[in-house]
């Protein structure tokens, strides 16, 4: 796919389609749909006064121009709201605008940046959130797919170009650059979109590793891998009981980003859970739906994906991945209910359910991430079922140890539309962790509810430094009515990695 911002009239610009857009309740357009809208006679105003144009989020209208502009289509989409209008609505006009173009074939589209005339938009904020939300719309995984016969790839119509076109020469450079950002974090979102999306089979711990290791020479970043025998000889208890089921070896990732001028700070440390598939070991989940398991790595994607964004934007800031790899299986060798494992930092774990392994793993990374010195560490986690009962699809469970971190992650969710909502972690949740034979247990049998509550205070364990956990087990993958995410990984969390983190630079 090709992006280029040029300055133009949408009127006279050669494209199978182009986009304009309209609020809610306007029944006059101005802008460049007005100025659409008086090329064609008054087409426009006309579907809005036949009540077939409301302007609603996400909404969409076809026109043909039939010769009264140089492309045969233009595209109308809702905005929703003036008054609620923000870059996620932006974004989501965006990329159901390019749903519309793919079912009809357009392959050359072009669009204006949704938001930058009177929506109020930073112009550069309105061409990152238009080309986010068109890229990623248009993103497919289809690398399982077989051509059904010759030619087919071939013949396949799909949107090739996008052309965000301005009128204003002066506004150019900020479209520009905001289009850059927004082709960067979308291209990282689709990397960790395609992890995902593999199945268990060949995304394997050693496949994670191997795709960090393109990402670090693909940026000049340091790499380090330890494999089984490694891990076992660190002394990371955790992660290699609940490897010790599966075939398939465990891989603890190490990924660092340390651009010159900020390779004395202290990093900012991202931590991924990587489960590659979790059938829950010895305490085996039901069969249903079990396949949907293969998604348990979405935590580590999206940090290799924010660290493909973070060396691809060249980010004046230190900022390190760990993804915790392993494959949850029953088997001979497999870590059994009661056992006790010790973590890295010397913590005894009593294991009471192979399933709860998420917090296993991750309590080996944070126990690691310790000896980083780290200037705030964020854990991204699929980690528990009661995380998607409490939030469901629209939020990211957040815990935090922290009250400003929490605050910087909450207002990086709104702005890139990642958005997560805080969770307690009182003490008085403290005693539900507490074990009879060591010193913390994984789960609390079913009893005393808050299980995401568990999970975050569970971790805490393992942290003495700013900290934050999101547990993204709803938000991950299958998120429904958002034109911008189709099916399968939502890649979910590489975007709001990224705003925090540039959050921090503009500091
Ligand atoms: N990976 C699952 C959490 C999960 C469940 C994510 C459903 C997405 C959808 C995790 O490893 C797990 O199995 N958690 C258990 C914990 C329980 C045994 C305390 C759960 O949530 O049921
Ligand atoms: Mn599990
Ligand atoms: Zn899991």
């Amino acid at each position: 796919m090709e992006l280029q911002v040029l300055q133009g009239d949408l009127r006279s610009f050669e494209a199978d389609a182009v986009v304009v857009n309209l609020f809610q309740g306007v029944s006059r357009p101005g802008g460049a749909t007005g100025a659409v809208d008086e090329s064609l006679g008054g087409a426009v105003a006309a579907v809005i006064a036949a009540g077939d144009l409301t302007g609603k989020l996400g909404d969409t209208v076809t026109l043909y121009t039939n010769g009264r502009m140089v492309a045969p289509r233009v595209i109308v989409v809702g905005l929703g709201p003036a008054e609620r209008f923000g870059a996620e609505e932006a974004r989501r006009a965006a990329g159901a605008a390019a749903a519309a173009a793919r079912k009809l074939g357009v392959e050359r589209l072009a669009t204006i940046a949704h938001g930058a005339g009177l929506g109020g938009l930073a112009p550069r904020s309105a061409a990152q959130a238009t080309v986010e939300g068109t890229l990623l719309a248009l993103y497919q995984f289809r690398a399982y797919k077989s051509a059904k016969r010759d030619g087919d790839q071939a013949e396949r119509r799909v949107v090739r170009s996008l052309t965000v076109l301005g009128t204003d020469a002066a506004r150019l450079e900020e479209l520009r650059a905001g289009a850059a950002v927004g082709e960067s974090l979308a291209r990282a979102v689709q990397l960790g979109r395609d992890l995902a999306n593999h199945p268990g089979n060949v995304a394997t711990p050693a496949f994670l590793a191997e795709r960090a290791a393109e990402i670090a020479d693909r940026h000049g970043m340091r790499l380090e891998v330890w494999d089984r025998a490694r891990i076992e000889a660190e002394g990371m208890g955790a992660l290699a009981a609940v490897a010790r089921g599966s075939h398939q070896e465990p891989r603890f990732i190490v990924l660092e980003h340390a651009p010159p001028a900020a390779a004395d700070h202290k990093p900012y440390v991202l931590v991924g859970k990587g489960l590659t598939f979790d059938s829950g070991g010895i305490s085996l989940k039901p069969g249903k739906g079990m396949g949907a398991m293969k998604f348990d790595m979405c935590g580590a994607a999206a940090v290799l994906g924010a660290l493909e964004a973070v060396g691809h934007l060249g980010l004046p800031v230190r900022v390190m991945g760990i993804v915790a790899a392993a494959e949850n299986m029953p088997g001979g060798n497999a870590a059994k209910p009661g056992d006790i494992v010790t973590a890295l930092n010397g913590t005894t774990i009593e294991i009471l359910n192979t399933d709860a392994e998420g917090r296993l793993v991750l309590a080996d990374a944070l126990a690691y991430a310790r000896r980083l010195d780290p200037a705030a560490v964020v854990d991204l986690a699929t980690l528990t079922g009661a995380v998607v009962v409490a939030l469901g699809k629209h939020a990211a469970g957040l815990f935090a140890n922290d009250d400003d971190l929490a605050a910087a992650l909450i207002a990086a969710g709104e702005k890139s539309g990642e958005r997560v909502w805080r969770m307690p972690l009182w003490p008085a949740y403290g005693k539900m962790i507490e074990s009879d034979v060591a010193d913390i247990k994984n789960v609390n049998e079913g009893e005393g509810g808050a299980g995401a509550v568990f999970g975050g205070k569970f971790l805490e364990r393992f942290v003495d430094y700013p900290w934050a956990h999101v547990d993204i087990a709803g938000v991950a993958w299958s998120v429904p009515d958002v034109a911008y995410i189709g099916k399968g990984a939502s890649g979910y969390g590489v975007r709001l990695v990224l705003e925090w983190l540039q959050g921090l630079v503009e500091q």
